[in-house]
């Protein structure tokens, strides 16, 4: 029947093991992109994830082909790689039965790829192990294969040997896919349960939300209801999702697709939400919904004043197509006018600096990430405090609660050590240390969300070399002695560069964040003071020595045009500065602290 020619699958791979290339192969296998509409990796269009060489967004292709002459539907939902967006990846993976475990022949399996591989096992996922880049002469199959037998206990002969390069491999995966990947199970006829996985935002069409129908039918017309939003929709068109989207009178259990119903921003559409029909509806949503919310906070300020409705315009413009991203304005002594932005994590917060650097020509100050607190005053009220300088003053503090994450980290056993210090280091407390295989280990702490959101995932890969994966949830809050460290230039404190910190930590992070400030901060026409100070104390000073500089004095003679290139170009380097009182800082000391050792 019609089910039992339906595929749903995704891919697991580490970044550059070549997941795109391999896709395409499969698209074009199946004339579902011609050769010449073949662009290279077209399943990550945005310029700024082929740069990144992650993917951002998660999309989904179908693909039919034809096996032992029946006609299958193969559906690729693609998945995101990065912590940060780890639910919507739990979410694609819900959708799917089965997946593809692409390894690099050449690198053997990466630590990033396992805790993705653990979330589809837990899902009974159908895994496929695949060894890509078979074509190049420093493959090692048969290491690589004994790694995966190892991990996912599936018999040699069950790897296919790929190359995204030749082609190699190709037509087996699709065929391994369709007798494998069971189909989807489900009932055509009970009410309809649809799981949203993604969600795009298209300018002309609005928002368009990706689905798989778990029971029932949804056609063209239908009144919906979006179970954990509580709002109520037409579908004005229904469709799956070829290289283009292709309408559809009626989609069924099993299916993947695509609903456009007039809605007009990504917030209205949460991953992880159901659909149904207004008139019977479906007596449960799909389990595992989750609301997202940001983890990270920071201030984005435009370097010039004139610039804050702009900003503002870009900001609700990034907002209607990336629905975990938050804003709120924000005054800042410091930097006059912004927003204080919630994001997912360290990564989605460069995203956004950057898109709004590039898609909307903002010129921006992004401050400190911090997370937020829980400020309990002596009076007994409590306050959400989403900004170290909004902290009220410790005369008035009971005590401040921090979130805490609790974090799973699977590596190779050579590197429990290093990683444990560094965990010990940023205040994390062991849980546990259970041994996959003899080769690696998974450890368990809680740690301080605040400790690792600067740095934490960058050393860790550094100090494992890659061999490292990071999962983690917000397991609450604890109370901490965490104070507030200020900074003074000239006397005058600087709000932007506040911080909280850890009490133990304050002298010797105050002493760093001088140090390294004098280093940012260029020599002006007259000395610079640089202070730390905990509440009315200074704990550590450094200062910038004046210097009169001549910018001209370099043009020998009297060229005027090269004199002219000169101030201009000095000129553009000071639209990144701004005057903080008397003093000019450059845009990039107000993340000097991400910048420490
Ligand atoms: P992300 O999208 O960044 O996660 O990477 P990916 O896993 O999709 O990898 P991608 O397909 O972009 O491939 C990474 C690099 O490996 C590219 O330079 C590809 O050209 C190359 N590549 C992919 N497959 C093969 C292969 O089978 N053989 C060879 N020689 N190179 C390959």
């Amino acid at each position: 029947d019609y089910m039992n020619r339906i595929r749903n699958f995704c891919i697991i791979a580490h970044i550059d093991h070549g997941k795109s290339t391999l896709a395409d192969r499969m698209l074009v296998r199946t004339k579902t992109i011609g050769d010449r509409e073949m662009r290279d990796q077209v399943l990550d269009n945005m310029e700024l994830e082929q740069e990144r060489g992650i993917t951002i967004k998660s999309h989904a292709i179908q693909m039919d082909h034809v096996y032992n002459g029946e006609e299958y539907k193969l559906n690729l939902i693609d998945t995101p790689g990065h912590v940060d967006f780890s639910y919507e990846v739990s979410r694609s993976i819900k959708a799917c039965e089965g997946a593809l475990l692409i390894i690099d022949a050449t690198q053997g399996i990466q630590a990033q790829t396992i805790s993705n591989l653990y979330l589809a096992i837990e899902h009974d996922l159908e895994i496929i192990p695949v060894l890509n880049k078979m074509d190049l002469p420093n493959a090692i199959p048969e290491v690589v294969e004994d790694q995966i037998i190892d991990l996912i206990g599936c018999k040699r002969e069950d790897i296919i040997h790929a190359s995204g390069k030749t082609g190699m491999g190709a037509e087996t995966i699709l065929e391994r896919i369709i007798e494998k990947v069971p189909p989807p199970k489900g009932d055509p006829n009970a009410p309809l349960q649809a799981l949203i996985f993604d969600s795009v935002y298209n300018s002309f069409r609005g928002v368009i939300a990706y689905f798989k129908i778990i029971n029932g039918q949804l056609r063209t017309k239908d009144l919906v209801k979006f179970v954990n939003t509580d709002k109520e929709y037409n579908a004005d068109e229904i469709g799956v999702l070829k290289l283009g989207l292709n309408p559809r009178d009626m989609l069924s259990a099993g299916d993947v697709g695509y609903i456009i119903s007039g809605i007009k921003t990504a917030k209205e559409v949460k991953v992880g939400d159901t659909i149904t029909h207004v008139e019977n509806p479906c007596p449960k949503a799909v389990s595992g919904y989750e609301e997202v919310k940001p983890m990270v906070y920071a201030g984005i300020y435009p370097v010039d004043a004139d610039d804050y409705e702009d900003l503002r315009a870009a900001m609700d413009k990034l907002q209607l197509n990336d629905a975990s991203l938050t804003f709120e304005p924000e005054a800042s002594a410091a930097l006059g006018f912004g927003f204080r932005c919630g994001f997912l994590g360290l990564l989605h917060m460069e995203i956004i600096q950057e898109r709004l650097e590039r898609e909307f020509d903002m010129n921006v100050i992004t401050t400190v990430p911090n997370v937020s607190y829980m400020a309990h005053l002596t009076d007994g009220s409590t306050l959400k405090v989403y900004n170290p300088s909004g902290m009220p003053p410790s005369t008035s503090l009971d005590n401040i609660e921090e979130p805490f994450i609790r974090a799973s980290i699977i590596t190779a056993a050579d590197y429990i050590g290093p990683i444990m210090n560094l965990c010990l280091d940023k205040r994390g407390e062991l849980v546990n240390q259970n041994y996959l295989t003899s080769e690696r280990a998974e450890l368990i702490f809680n740690l301080p969300l605040g400790e690792i959101v600067f740095d934490f995932y960058d050393k860790l890969k550094s100090i494992s070399r890659g061999y490292a994966s990071l999962d983690y949830y917000v397991s609450g809050y604890k109370e901490a002695k965490l104070v507030r460290l200020d900074i003074l230039l000239n006397g005058e404190m600087v709000d932007a560069l506040s911080t909280l910190i850890h009490f133990d930590n304050a002298y010797p992070f105050g002493r760093r964040m001088c140090e390294k400030l004098k280093e940012l901060i260029p020599r002006q026409q007259f000395d610079i003071a640089i202070q730390a100070a905990v509440g009315s104390k200074i704990i550590a000073r450094e200062t910038v020595k004046a210097m009169r500089k001549d910018v001209t004095a370099k043009c020998y003679g009297g060229d005027i045009t090269r004199k002219r290139k000169l101030l201009e170009k000095q000129k553009k380097g000071k639209k990144r500065m701004k005057q903080v009182g008397n003093v000019e800082v450059p845009q990039n000391a107000f993340l000097a602290v991400l910048k420490m050792d």
